[in-house]
């Protein structure tokens, strides 16, 4: 059974400044809750409570987060204000939390060795909390995916179908159809432009990893500008035969973007907020 979820959210930010010079890209809110929020419910819903966040430089606001602010509870104990929190008490009556800091931002890659003792040696999901996913017809993005592993047993990563001209933002995938929206990937290419992308099938913030993939994390050489990727360790597993890309149902956001993030705030406030939904 995989419990644990790896957040990386170490990175700059750099396409949100000045906005994340002092505060972490995963604490923008989307209307009423910090991205991280959404991606941790995701993973409770999906059975997995034990949350391990990698941090960086200026990002204790996360760790606060989640945590109890006594003030703020003594002063808002028995009015119709405490609503507001019954969603962030839950995840932390029902999540553990831990951490540890990434000192040098090189790469997702390197974010994820990172985690490594957080994790130990068992399968874990990684969420990207800038890729907001949500699927308003049943089961979350991450609740698909635990079913597919306890299903196929192998590193499960989910994909979307991009525009042919935005290959170059993603990392690609190539491979065979092995069912309903599952792919058994053959190959790989991190942000190719569209002449030399394999597929327009996109690698998004979404993935369960078996453990070995900190090893093959650990023998990836460094590649532009000094970062560790992951899909450059992906495609080693890839070529045991042990990754499934997986066509998820649902939406998803970049929020890491102006434009993404202003798509999942008209979203959210249409069918959360609006609809009484969004505590
Ligand atoms: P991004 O590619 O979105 O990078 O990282 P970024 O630095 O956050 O944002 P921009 O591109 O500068 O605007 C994808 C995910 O990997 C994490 C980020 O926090 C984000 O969740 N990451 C990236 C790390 O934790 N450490 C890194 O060294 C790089």
């Amino acid at each position: 059974m995989i419990k644990k979820c790896l957040f990386p959210a170490a990175g700059y930010g750099t396409r949100f400044l000045p906005a994340t010079k002092a505060m972490p890209k995963e604490m923008l809110p989307v209307v009423n809750k910090p991205l991280i929020q959404y991606g941790v419910e995701e993973a409770l819903d999906a059975g997995l409570n034990e949350i391990s966040i990698v941090t960086g430089r200026g990002k204790r606001a996360l760790e606060d987060h989640f945590d109890i602010s006594y003030e703020l509870e003594n002063q808002i104990k028995g009015t119709d204000k405490e609503k507001y929190l019954v969603g962030i008490r839950r995840l932390l009556s029902e999540c553990s939390f831990s951490y540890t800091r990434q000192t040098e931002m090189k790469g997702l890659g390197h974010a994820i060795l990172t985690g490594r003792p957080l994790i130990g040696d068992e399968p874990f999901a990684v969420v990207l909390a800038d890729d907001l996913c949500v699927n308003l017809e049943g089961d979350g993005v991450l609740t698909q995916m635990v079913k597919l592993y306890n299903q196929y047993r192998c590193t499960i990563i989910a994909i979307q179908e991009v525009d042919p001209q935005e290959t170059n933002k993603y990392g690609v995938i190539a491979g065979d159809l092995i069912g309903d929206d599952l792919y058994r990937v053959r190959n790989m290419v991190e942000k190719p432009a569209p002449e030399d992308a394999p597929s327009n099938l996109a690698i998004i913030g979404r993935y369960i990893l078996t453990p070995d993939i900190f090893e093959l994390i650990k023998q990836t050489e460094p590649g532009k500008g000094g970062e560790i990727q992951i899909t450059d360790a992906l495609m080693k597993q890839a070529q045991n035969g042990c990754v499934i890309a997986y066509k998820f149902k649902g939406k998803r956001f970049d929020c890491g973007g102006a434009e993404g993030y202003i798509e999942a705030t008209n979203f959210c406030f249409e069918n959360f907020y609006k609809t009484g939904k969004a505590y």
